[in-house]
């Protein structure tokens, strides 16, 4: 009954959009463009007005509503002031950039409102699209969905080197896609499941012209909870030429790819010959498969989403742009460029650390019944605390990741300072589309993922970096952990501590160390070596543990103790035998 209600309620739904189509199609708004070093982003409030005879409260970046696009040079030092004119405290993130944790923007570093945060850094990173967004702790998806999200392209010689388009606005276009919800007020909502709001780059219902040549669509989900399955209404196929981090190996000619929220594409179209047609870029939500946010179907029985049957949108095709063919412009590109940047990932051989993250739901009173479609949910049994470091990593470390979705919801994953490569996904290896550099993998219900990184360039032994579901529900309501990146060679004789009083000795030792604290029962004491490859690992059973190093090689170690609160101590010590 209720599918029958939903489909019928399609079909009044697809007339309707056919109508709105016709009679009020707005212009896409391309943001615009700030290049150079040093970047003025203004952050403020503003209003727009979305339906007729209504004022909406929206958020904007030297405007009232969404953000400029930034392109700056791969090597070049930027100095970005993000000035906070909001009410409230907010903070930014460069989603994607290989940034010292002070300057990555995670929900440490606050910007309190009338103040400004002036991070400078090296861009490091190859041509690729990124975003910048806020990531306040809880805050996220409340000032995202108000307007705070820009494209942050960055170019190099490497790229420019390929017959591509690349001339912003003309033929290079951003594409960011959201779903938003509003409220009876037709003010901007959040933690709803009714986005039935369609936005690209802010505008409702948008066309734009495109010259009759090969042009780029820098492709970026921006959206809190909502896949997409791209598509052409004509059927034509595009080609995939970039994945988050950076260009293909070579294109890929594709009818349809699907992308997670924080995920960017870029994608080539080949409009030659098609001169005053009219198409539309589609989303085909009826192919998606159950379990990601947006098929026909998330979860079941008890284990539903409030209200998921009655967002309209779940399950179907609708169109997202319309694009209407004009003139070429000046020195079009016109032939697809096959072969890209050279793929040289990680060797997996090379990793040397392992870990596994387990997203579950998390059960915060006795008498609760989570619910593994909504929620509440949690990484490895914990949510968020400011305060708290869920994974340590030893700099200049290769590491594999194991990703496991214990749930009945696709959670897309994103991790801070780096970028991975994909090793294998439902037991294979990536599919083309996502056979390149990544920050954020969709992880299916019943799933895992593995990639591998290495831990580069940056070390703090205090600011973290974070990890999450970039499903921005979750994330908000604590599904994210938080790492530290430690540099073996720059600890002193014996420091990190983030609570009190552990004890280890004798230091150095040949035989035995032993361990002490107060609370170190139940505690996990891991040990590394110089090179930060775990050697060595057991929980505590009492408030002191003994450990044998007899076996170990001389030289220098790295015990860890992680208390139940997730608060880390590192002691280094001396393994020495004569
Ligand atoms: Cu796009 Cu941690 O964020
Ligand atoms: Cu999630």
């Amino acid at each position: 009954m209720i599918l029958f209600f939903k489909k019928l309620f399609l079909t009044v739904a697809v007339i309707f959009t056919a109508t709105v189509f016709v009679s009020a199609q707005n212009q896409l708004f391309i943001p615009p463009v700030l290049t150079g070093t040093t970047f003025n982003l203004n952050v403020q409030t503003g209003t727009q007005t979305f339906y007729i005879g209504t004022t909406t409260p929206t958020y904007g970046i030297n405007g009232a509503w969404m953000s400029p696009t930034l392109i700056v040079n791969k090597g070049d030092s930027i100095t970005l002031n993000v000035i906070n004119n909001l009410p409230v405290a907010t903070t930014m993130h460069w989603h994607g950039l290989h940034v010292a944790a002070m300057n990555d923007g995670g929900p440490h570093q606050i910007i309190n409102a009338s103040t400004t945060w002036s991070p400078t850094f090296k861009v490091r990173n190859n041509a690729a699209t990124f975003w910048y967004h806020p990531h306040g702790e809880g805050k996220t998806e409340q000032q995202v969905s108000k307007g705070l999200a820009g494209l942050f392209i960055v170019k190099d010689a490497a790229e420019a080197l390929i017959n591509l388009p690349r001339t912003y606005g003309a033929d290079d276009f951003p594409i960011i896609v959201q779903s938003k919800s509003f409220d009876v007020l037709q003010q901007i909502a959040i933690a709803t499941d009714m986005d039935t709001a369609l936005f690209v780059n802010g505008t409702l219902n948008p066309f734009l012209n495109v010259p009759e040549q090969v042009v780029r669509f820098r492709l970026l989900n921006g959206s809190s909870l909502r896949s997409y399955n791209f598509g052409l209404s004509n059927g034509q196929n595009f080609y995939q030429i970039a994945t988050d981090g950076g260009l293909l190996d070579s294109s890929i000619s594709l009818s349809r790819l699907k992308l997670s929220p924080g995920e960017r594409v870029e994608i080539l179209i080949d409009f030659s010959g098609m001169l005053s047609q009219s198409i539309f870029l589609q989303s085909f939500g009826s192919e998606l498969p159950t379990g990601i946010y947006g098929a026909d179907t998330v979860g079941m029985g008890m284990d539903s989403i409030h209200e998921y049957e009655e967002n309209y949108l779940n399950g179907i095709d609708f169109n997202l742009l319309q694009l209407n063919i004009v003139a070429a412009i000046a020195n079009p590109v016109t032939t697809i460029a096959s072969s890209l940047i050279p793929y040289n990932p990680i060797n997996s051989s090379s990793a040397t650390n392992f870990r596994t993250i387990v997203m579950d739901t998390l059960r915060l009173l006795p008498m609760d019944q989570p619910n593994l479609a909504e929620g509440p949910f949690g990484m490895n049994n914990q949510t968020f605390h400011m305060d708290s470091i869920n994974e340590i990593v030893y700099l200049n470390t290769t590491e594999v990741w194991t990703l496991k979705n214990k749930t009945l919801i696709a959670h897309p994953f994103h991790i801070h300072d780096i970028q991975f490569n994909i090793l294998e996904k439902s037991g294979l290896p990536p599919s083309p589309s996502e056979n390149g550099w990544k920050d954020v993998v969709l992880v299916m219900p019943g799933d895992s993922v593995k990639f591998i990184t290495k831990f580069e360039t940056f070390a703090d032994n205090i600011t973290p970096y974070m990890y999450h579901c970039h499903l921005l529900h979750h994330e908000d309501d604590g599904m994210m952990g938080s790492f530290l990146v430690i540099d073996t060679f720059n600890i002193s004789t014996t420091e990190i501590t983030q609570s009190t009083s552990v004890k280890i000795y004798p230091n150095p030792s040949g035989i035995n160390v032993t361990v002490e604290a107060m609370q170190l029962y139940g505690s996990t004491i891991t040990i590394n070596n110089i090179l930060g490859k775990e050697i060595f690992r057991v929980m505590a059973a009492s408030s002191s543990q003994k450990i044998n190093v007899r076996n170990f090689a001389d030289g220098i170690y790295f015990l860890k103790v992680m208390n139940n609160n997730n608060q880390a101590t590192i002691k280094k010590f001396i393994v020495s035998k004569n």
